[in-house]
């Protein structure tokens, strides 16, 4: 749905122009406490699924998602199905009021399929060979014959379960992802660009073809493997996300025919290859699949940045609704470099800060260790050992937590400042031949979590904003490496700070339309240049080895609170700024000493920053910082808290829950903003200073 505007709720502290999402009523996706269920591994083994059915409820859970990758259990031969052990299952959840998630099993095929049919299996390379049935994941999304395959499959599932009673929310395959470059994929490439743009002349112009010669005269000629051209691999990446769409969409239709239950399907958080915007409008709840690898043993602030990062764009994917937590684990992961143990109260933590981010479930893979195959270690709520074990019991106390946790499920999360970043500034720059050959996003990714890291540490909340959303509902917006500003967008962010936002732009920003095509007239580009009342004229690279010195105040006015001097890094733009451009800071060493580095320029009842060079965390933190206090930001406490502190809010417009968690091994003292508040799971009041122990987290209410 569309974003929900309205007038913006009056907050107790907090008086923001922001989203504001009504709390939608409690429906079959609220509250979930979920794990993969496999038991298509164990139908031989006699007593083990009794055994899970008596083990689910003494974990505080109330569901599991099953089938993900059952399709050979369902069909092992062509047209013959079994579908008896899952009704059997199906009926005993809904006896014992366990809710499933029911998944289509598109995501791994069996063995008879790509033997009958090899052109189901994908060529990863050009021309290459077409890959042996193996894996998962590993399907051509063009080919009619698995379209086909994986209709009936989907549509016996659905007419058979897609009623039944303990059915409730449909897992469509899992973590789509890959591409394939087979001929079929490649005839539907270039009907995608005939659809995009209509004649080879508009291409060739979009796409620069002038360039070494490369005008097409036919489609057919089109190989999206030619890397000298960035607005083709831009466009292929596009057509590989329309191409996923389209294949989930086949799979959407196949169990709606059947069945009304919600559709979700697992994404993983910022993953590279699929812009999870596309996606997101055809889902009916969003979920996600979030390993960070907590230990609890260090100061853990990165990780948590990580984890929040990915949640909190999970909740902004689905327009500011609860999401689920979909797949996470509560002990060690079998696929990492180490295989450190969670310290107790480790999970619990890593749990909350997804409720923080808006979830409204959390669930696990996996919910029992299998005895073979590639994920035996892998982390589950029942260990080869049984039950009897401290990961056991930290899930089970986690689901209990929940229960006292009600309240906040459907609340949202009112953000003042809003972050914008999209996978196609992420893949303009990828694919722009522009040094340094690493990392190839040129830092991006990098940038844009430093700074949500100085927001969310500062405790300021925060959505994230692709380039084609509406900064208007912000108080600010923070565009890092702005890479691609079409005019549109130009537009909408002139009007913002026109009428009172705070806009922050930095280095990189304004230099490609949405074809990667350089804007012309100096950068930033798309009428950026006048509202910030900068030009870039050139850009000094510098290798990692290398620092340039910048210096804050000095007679300039200043923002209060910035370090006399800081460094920079990477990239440092040298501008030249209109009269009416404050300097706030400037270059202190090399040639463009003394040339500006950090500017601001009133437009309107507005602000436009710029920060022109890629600067230490520490800066971007004193910068938040002095931000939040020269424009009144609401945070969610008075002052920038202790280092390793995170917090989080959750309200609904009249309820506010305050998460508080410790990333550090040590205790923190936390200073909160006037109460009364609640402990809400304790039911105590709580002061506004006192001491979170190593690992802590808490969960308050502020009482009205
Ligand atoms: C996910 C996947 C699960 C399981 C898990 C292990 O990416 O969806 O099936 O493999 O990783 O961490």
């Amino acid at each position: 749905g569309e974003k929900a505007r309205g007038e913006p709720p009056r907050l107790q502290h907090l008086a923001l122009r922001h989203r504001h999402h009504p709390p939608r009523p409690r429906g079959p996706d609220r509250g979930r406490r979920e794990a993969t269920y496999n038991p298509d591994q164990w139908l031989d083994s006699p007593g083990v699924i009794d055994e899970d059915f008596r083990l689910l409820p003494l974990a505080h859970m109330n569901s599991w998602s099953l089938g993900i990758f059952a399709w050979a259990a369902l069909e092992p031969e062509p047209g013959v199905y079994r579908f008896e052990w899952m009704e059997q299952i199906l009926d005993r959840a809904a006896a014992d009021g366990i809710a499933i998630i029911l998944a289509t099993p598109s995501g791994s095929k069996p063995a008879w399929l790509s033997q009958a049919h090899p052109e189901v299996c994908r060529v990863n390379a050009w021309q290459g060979p077409r890959l042996p049935h193996g894996g998962r994941h590993n399907h051509c999304p063009s080919s009619r014959v698995y379209r086909e395959a994986v209709t009936r499959i989907d549509t016996e599932l659905a007419r058979r379960f897609g009623r039944h009673p303990a059915v409730r929310l449909w897992h469509l395959s899992n973590e789509y992802n890959g591409e394939c470059r087979c001929p079929n994929c490649l005839a539907r490439f270039r009907d995608w660009l005939k659809d995009r743009y209509g004649s080879l002349e508009a291409l060739n112009a979009a796409w620069w073809n002038a360039f070494w010669g490369h005008q097409y005269t036919d489609w057919e000629q089109i190989h999206p493997f030619d890397y000298c051209h960035d607005g083709m691999i831009l466009d292929w990446r596009r057509f590989v996300t329309d191409l996923t769409v389209d294949f989930m969409l086949v799979e959407k239709a196949a169990v709606r025919a059947h069945s009304d239950q919600p559709v979700t399907t697992n994404m993983m958080g910022h993953f590279p290859g699929l812009d999870y915007w596309r996606l997101a409008p055809h889902l009916d709840l969003i979920s996600n699949d979030c390993y960070p690898g907590f230990s609890g043993l260090a100061d853990e602030t990165a990780t948590m940045v990580g984890a929040a990062f990915d949640g909190d764009l999970m909740r902004c994917l689905g327009n500011g609704r609860p999401w689920l937590l979909m797949e996470s684990t509560p002990a060690q992961l079998n696929w990492a470099q180490d295989f450190r143990l969670k310290r107790p109260g480790v999970h619990r933590r890593e749990m909350r800060v997804q409720i923080g981010c808006g979830a409204d479930g959390t669930c696990y893979f996996q919910w029992r260790k299998g005895r073979g195959g590639g994920e035996k270690y892998h982390g589950a709520v029942v260990d080869h050992a049984g039950h009897d074990t401290r990961v056991f019991a930290e899930v089970a106390e986690h689901g209990q937590d929940l229960t006292a946790l009600t309240p906040i499920l459907g609340s949202g999360v009112a953000a003042p400042v809003a972050l914008l970043e999209d996978w196609q500034m992420r893949w303009g720059l990828e694919t722009a031949n522009l040094p340094p050959k690493q990392p190839v996003d040129k830092g991006y990714m990098d940038e844009v979590r430093a700074w949500y890291r100085a927001l969310r540490t500062r405790a300021v909340s925060l959505d994230l904003l692709p380039g084609h959303g509406d900064p208007s509902p912000y108080r600010m917006v923070v565009v890092p490496m702005g890479y691609q500003i079409s005019e549109d967008l130009g537009q909408r962010l002139i009007s913002f700070v026109d009428q009172g936002g705070i806009l922050l732009t930095t280095y990189l920003t304004g230099h490609c339309d949405a074809h990667n095509r350089c804007h012309l007239g100096g950068f930033p580009g798309a009428g950026l240049d006048g509202l910030l009342g900068i030009r870039v004229e050139e850009m000094d690279g510098l290798p990692p080895d290398q620092t340039v010195t910048i210096r804050c105040g000095d007679g300039l006015p200043g923002l209060p609170g910035l370090p006399a001097t800081a460094l920079a890094r990477a990239y440092c733009e040298i501008l030249r700024c209109s009269a009416d451009t404050e300097v706030l800071a400037h270059y202190d060493s090399e040639f463009y000493a003394g040339s500006p580095v950090l500017t601001r320029r009133r437009h309107g009842a507005g602000w436009a920053y710029h920060l022109a060079a890629r600067c230490e965390q520490a800066f971007l933190d004193a910068l938040v910082d002095s931000l939040v206090a020269s424009h009144d930001l609401p945070a969610l406490c008075p002052q920038r808290p202790e280092a390793g502190l995170w917090f989080q809010e959750r309200s609904d417009g009249q309820r506010r829950f305050l998460f508080v968690h410790n990333a550090t091994t040590q205790p923190r003292q936390v200073q909160l903003a006037p109460g009364p508040w609640r402990d809400l799971i304790s039911g105590q009041a709580v002061s506004e200073h006192w001491v979170l122990p190593g690992i802590g987290t808490r969960v308050l209410e502020a009482q009205p």
